[in-house]
Parts: structure tokens; sequence; C-alpha cells
């Protein structure tokens, strides 16, 4: 499909056009505390001082013998970060906080059961069982330096402490999303090449403890139907000493972790010296055609950049509490729960349950009771807290200092909710748009140095130097407001290494568009292209207007057209699926799935529907389930016979659907909508 046909779908182009909105100032306590209030930043990291500007950040780190490269651009454009040095991402996080912070509160946990009591758990008793969790990987399931092992678990501490462990003994941890099916789990252990699975039995979310272990025997089939044997799997209980599961152990093969770690008590696994460009960690993530790509994120570039804009952007300072309501199976929560605040020693808060269970002041009552100060979250979770509780956060006492939001462009309206509401007119906000693939924030405003403007994330990260393409690569001018596709000029630690297996499918979706001589080592010759529209503001801030490629971000969370096409169609009824994004008041935008069926079949009473809905859980996951399910006669089709997306979402969104007269069937269209619209 040519880039024009995309764009044709896309988000961005249904994105709403919001008008420029007036600044919001931090407040003078913010400013005299931030950590990062030297303007001069943005100096030292010009393009002129690229790329040993990012010396600055890797000195945030601990490392055991330090590198002799800082950017070796040979292989480009898999670009090697920090090259000659070797440090371990498990000792960065935990044991040099021992010194002077052992008995300090790294994990603050809260199950979702109010009657539950929150666990702290120090650097200390971390540390304890991140080594006793690593022994227990290595000695009972032979992980050891490059194997992957498939994480599959809900919002526990056993996550962080399970990820920590791979990275002590410099395996490479793939967290797949609790949310996801167990057949999305299995496709990800097969492409990974993981004979580990680690997995619970059960957890809460609304109230309910659910059956997690199913999940576990799905996926290992998956796998294993697509050639990847499972070994072990490891299962964490819910409650230590208590299985929740209905579904039972599989002799040889299942291990109850809660238990068989008690055997590893005392162990100390040395943290294994890995080279700065060894891979940390692979997260899936949902692209334009076919399967979900394992990005590949690199120890000391990633670490370095998340730690020092954990500090810079986020603000984080040893005492703070900090609380970011993603959810760990993705990037924001790798990130900014897991490694960013960890390497900077601070308290890092981890919530099990569902924001607006049982009420829509559940958040506030956290934030209340454990001090929260520095808040972050999706605008899906602002628009739902919005709109179930307007007027729950000023019951209670809590006091933002700083507040986060991620994933999705936040429309002005709720922004300022946030800002007045939840802020308080105290805290500073900071709109951070950034990818799986990027590690940490491309652009946001730095708190301290830089006026909020509601709806525009803001200017690049220091070092991070964007710019606005058309589509014939030309770059649009400086400030001129006009819509095109944002890319990176230069390479940034943070940034993935390559897709893992498949580094022809790295460059031809990130970097083929704009390069123009693909056997260059220059760096300048490979901009990075996120797959995004922007327009750049006067003042240099960024509006980010959303994906021109087949991908719908749907609460904040990337899905595939392809993924969920493919889902439709295995149900027997159905000849041909389309999905479009559909605008959402809740989860911004979220999927509307046309399907025609084979001939001969009709949906009595709904029933196609429902399977299709049911199909889409199924093989992806509840987040994807789409918001209507329309059965057509036909689909408007181009005289080559290419489902007209376009068409469909202009219909799903009660939009004009213009020159349809070049369509093969362009009767279909009033068809159509009569049955969306009535
Ligand atoms: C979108 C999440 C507007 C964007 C960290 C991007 C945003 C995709 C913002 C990545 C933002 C992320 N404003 N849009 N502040 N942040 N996006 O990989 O379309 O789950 O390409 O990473 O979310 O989603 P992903």
């Amino acid at each position: 499909m040519s880039a024009k046909e995309s764009m044709e779908v896309s988000e961005a182009q249904i994105a709403v056009h919001w008008q420029e909105e007036d600044y919001y100032h931090p407040s003078t306590e913010f400013i005299a505390q931030a950590n990062m209030t030297d303007a001069s930043i943005y100096d030292r990291f010009s393009l002129d001082n690229f790329p040993e500007c990012f010396k600055e950040y890797a000195d945030l780190l601990d490392w055991y013998e330090y590198w002799h490269t800082t950017l070796d651009t040979s292989d480009a454009p898999c670009f090697k970060w920090f090259v000659g040095g070797k440090l371990n991402a498990s000792y960065n996080c935990i044991d040099r906080h021992l010194a002077k912070n052992r008995n300090k509160t790294a994990l603050l946990y809260l199950p979702e059961p109010e009657d539950e009591a929150h666990q702290p758990i120090t650097y200390q008793e971390l540390w304890v069982r991140v080594n006793e969790t690593a022994a227990m990987l290595r000695d009972t399931c032979g992980v050891k330096q490059g194997d992957r092992v498939t994480i599959h678990m809900p919002m526990v501490p056993e996550l962080a402490v399970t990820m920590l462990a791979c990275a002590r003994l410099g395996a490479i941890h793939s967290v797949v999303f609790g949310g996801f099916s167990g057949k999305a789990c299995g496709e990800r252990i097969s492409d990974s090449g993981s004979k580990v699975l680690v997995t619970m039995d059960a957890y809460y979310r609304s109230g309910k403890l659910l059956e997690h272990k199913d999940k576990a025997d799905e996926a290992v089939q998956v796998a294993a139907d697509e050639g990847q044997e499972v070994e072990k799997v490891l299962v964490w209980q819910r409650y230590p000493g208590k299985y929740s599961a209905a579904t039972p152990l599989v002799e040889g093969r299942d291990y109850l972790a809660s238990d068989l770690v008690k055997e590893y008590a005392g162990q100390r696994v040395e943290p294994v010296r890995v080279p700065a460009e060894d891979p940390l960690f692979l997260m899936y993530t949902s692209g334009t055609t076919g399967r979900p790509k394992g990005c590949q994120h690199g120890t000391g570039g990633y670490l370095a950049y998340v730690t020092a804009t954990s500090k810079y952007v986020q603000d984080i300072h040893p005492e703070d509490v900090y609380w970011c309501m993603a959810d760990i199976g993705w990037i924001t929560g790798h990130s900014y729960i897991v490694y960013g605040p960890l390497s900077l020693g601070a308290t890092s808060v981890i919530f099990e349950g569902v924001p607006t269970y049982p009420d829509a002041g559940r958040p506030w009552r956290i934030a209340e009771r454990l001090g929260v100060n520095i808040f972050h979250t999706a605008p899906t979770t602002v628009r739902m807290l919005r709109k179930a509780g307007p007027d729950e956060p000023a019951k209670y006492t809590f006091h933002f200092k700083h507040m986060t939001t991620v994933g999705e462009p936040i429309e002005p309206e709720v922004w300022k909710w946030y800002y007045h509401v939840v802020g308080k007119g105290e805290a500073a906000i900071v709109d951070t748009w950034w990818q799986t693939e990027t590690g940490g924030f491309l652009c946001s405003t730095m708190p301290a140095l830089q006026p909020m403007k509601p709806g525009s994330a803001g200017p690049g990260m220091p070092g991070i130097h964007p710019v606005i393409f058309d589509e014939d690569g030309e770059e649009v001018a400086k400030g001129a407001g006009i819509a095109g596709n944002i890319c990176i000029r230069n390479p940034w630690p943070g940034q993935f290494q390559t897709i893992w297996g498949d580094r022809d499918r790295y460059v031809s979706t990130y970097y083929a568009k704009y390069n123009k001589n693909p056997k260059s080592t220059d760096w300048r010759d490979w901009p990075y292209f996120p797959g995004d529209a922007s327009v750049e503001a006067p003042d240099g801030y960024f509006r980010i207007l959303g994906r021109v490629d087949d991908v719908i971000n749907v609460a904040g969370h990337r899905l595939g057209t392809k993924e969920i096409e493919s889902a439709c169609l295995l149900v027997p009824e159905v000849a041909e699926a389309a999905v479009v994004p559909v605008a959402d008041e809740v989860k911004g935008k979220v999927p509307d799935i046309y399907v025609s069926l084979k001939p001969g079949y009709e949906s009595i009473g709904g029933e196609v529907e429902r399977k299709v809905s049911d199909a889409i859980s199924d093989s992806i996951g509840k987040i994807a389930k789409p918001k209507h399910v329309y059965v057509v006669t036909d689909m408007p089709k181009t005289r080559s016979g290419k489902i007209m997306r376009r068409v469909l979402s202009a219909i799903s969104n009660g939009k004009d659907v213009g020159d349809v007269t070049t369509l093969a069937n362009p009767d279909i269209v009033d068809e159509v909508r009569k049955l969306v619209q009535g």
C-alpha cells in the first residue's frame, strides 16, 4: 500500500483540529525544587554537540567499564550506544542504592481490594527477592545471558522482580500485557524463541479474582503449534501458599514460583556485566502489516535515557512518592514505573486495580493515603475519571507537584480539568509524546523551563531534534503550522536497536521512507519516522495529530487494523472485514468493524456480530473489543477491488464521505450509511 493510500485511513485525518491554547506557567514553588532549571541544557544538547552530549545521561549510571565510543553508526540504522561499556541494569536499579537507602521503599504495592493492606518493599527486600528469583530462573529453568524469557503477568510486584531478575542474569525479558489473550502471548513466545514463561495464577480486576493461568496453557499450545517449545512455566501465586486458579499444573512443566523460590532463600547472584549494547528486553507492538514486532531495547543506552528523563522530565527526587498508573506490560510501565524510577532510587507505586473501581475516588484515596506527589497517567484515564467522578478529587487532601499525560493526544478541555481539578492548579503537567520504539520521551516541555500549552506535547527533548516532512520528503518550514509526518533527525540512546529477528522490517518501517542512501553510515541520512502526523506551532511546540498508518490508538494502546481484521476472518461466516477507528468520548479511538459474509450466509439475531466481537477478544484481548460490528452486503471498493476504509471511517465518524463516484460500487455507500447512521 502506498503512503498516500494508507494516509486515507489514518487517525490523523479524522483527528480534531484544536485551536492553539494559551500558556500555563509552572509555579515558583515547583521551579524552586525542580531537578532541571538550567536552560543551557538545550545548547549542550544541540546537534553541534551530538552525540557526545549524551555522555551526561550515561554518567547518571554506574558502569563496571566505561565505554570508548559514544555512538557507533557503522551498521546504520542499527545504532550502538556507549560501545565498550559494561553494566548491569538490576545493579543500577537496586544494588547501588543499598549503601545509603537500603531501608527505603522501592516499590509500594497496592492490591485492588481496599481491605488488603498496601505492601512497601524496601530496596533491601527487592534486592533479596530479585537475587532469589534470579537463582530460581538460573537453576530451575536454565536461564542464562542472552536467553529470552516471556513474562505474562498482571500488575503485581513479582512482575518487576522477575524483570529485574532476568536483567541480573543478562537474560532478555519479553513482557506481554496481562490483559492479552493466551493466543497473543503464545505468538510472542514463539517469535522471541522463549523456552520459559513466567505467569501468575490469578489477579483482581474490578472486584473479581480472575483466572490467569489458563492463558499460559493456551500460550504454550499456540507456541508449540508454531514450533517453539516452552520447557518451564513458573506460576506466581496471587496469595502465596494458596493456588487461586482452576487450571491444574502440568507435571514437569509448571512450578509454583512462590513456593519454589523458598528453596533459593539466601542465594545471591552476582550481576552479569553485560556490554552496553546487549539487549535488555523485547516489547511487542502493533504495526501496519502482519504480526506484532518485537522492539529490541539495549541496556546502556536505554537505561541512561530513561534515568535522565525520569529525573528531568518526571522531576523525580529520591524523597518523592511517584505513581505511574500505566501497566508494566506496556513501554510506559517499563521505562517509567520500573527502570527509570528505580535507577533513581525513588519510590514507585504499583497498583493492581482499575482506576474507577469501586468508584472514581479510588485513585485519589490512594494518592492521599500514600502521599503520592507525582502522578502519571493517560488521557483515557483522565477522561474516564472526569466522566465518572468530576468532583471526586476535591474530596481528598492529596497534593501533586507534577503530573504526566502520555499515550494519545489530550483534548484541551480534558487537560484543563486535569490541571485545575486533579492538579488543583498547583501541579506542573508534562504531555509526553513517544513510543514503544523510542524507549523514552521525544517531545515534552521541561517542566520548570517551559510553560505548558494544553493539547500540545511541546518541543523536542534535549538532544531530540524533530522535523516535519511532507509526503515527498521535503521539510516543512519550522513553525509553519502545516501538518506533516514528524521525524527525528538524529539517533538517541533510548531508541530501540532493531526488530527482533527482522532487521529488514526495522529499516523499511522506520527509515526507508526518508532515507536517500541505504548504504550510508552517516546518521544524518537516517531520520527516524515514527508514523505520526504532527504540526509545529511558531513557538516550536509540536501537536501530535495521530497515526498515519494502519494503527489504531485505543485508550492509549496500539492495535494494528490488520491484526483485528484477521481475527474477524476466524469467524467462518465472514468473507471480508474492514476495521476503522471511530472517535470515542472516553477511549479516544475504538475500532468499528465492517464485515461482509460469504454467499449463502446471513446473520440471524446479531449472531455473527457477536461472534466477530468474541473472536477479537479471544485472539487479541478485551482491549480490542469493537464499538460496533456492522454486517454489510458489500464493502465500498475501488475498481481494483481495494476496500475504501476512508469511506467507512467517514461513515462511522459521521463525516462527509467525499467523492465516491469513482468507486466500483458507489451505491453501497448510501446503504452502509443508512445501516450505521439510521
Ligand atoms: C501516540 C506509548 C499524542 C502516538 C508511550 C504514538 C501520543 C503512539 C502521545 C505510541 C502524546 C503517544 N500525544 N499522541 N503525548 N504519546 N502517542 O507505542 O500515535 O504504545 O505513535 O507508546 O501513541 O504508542 P505506544
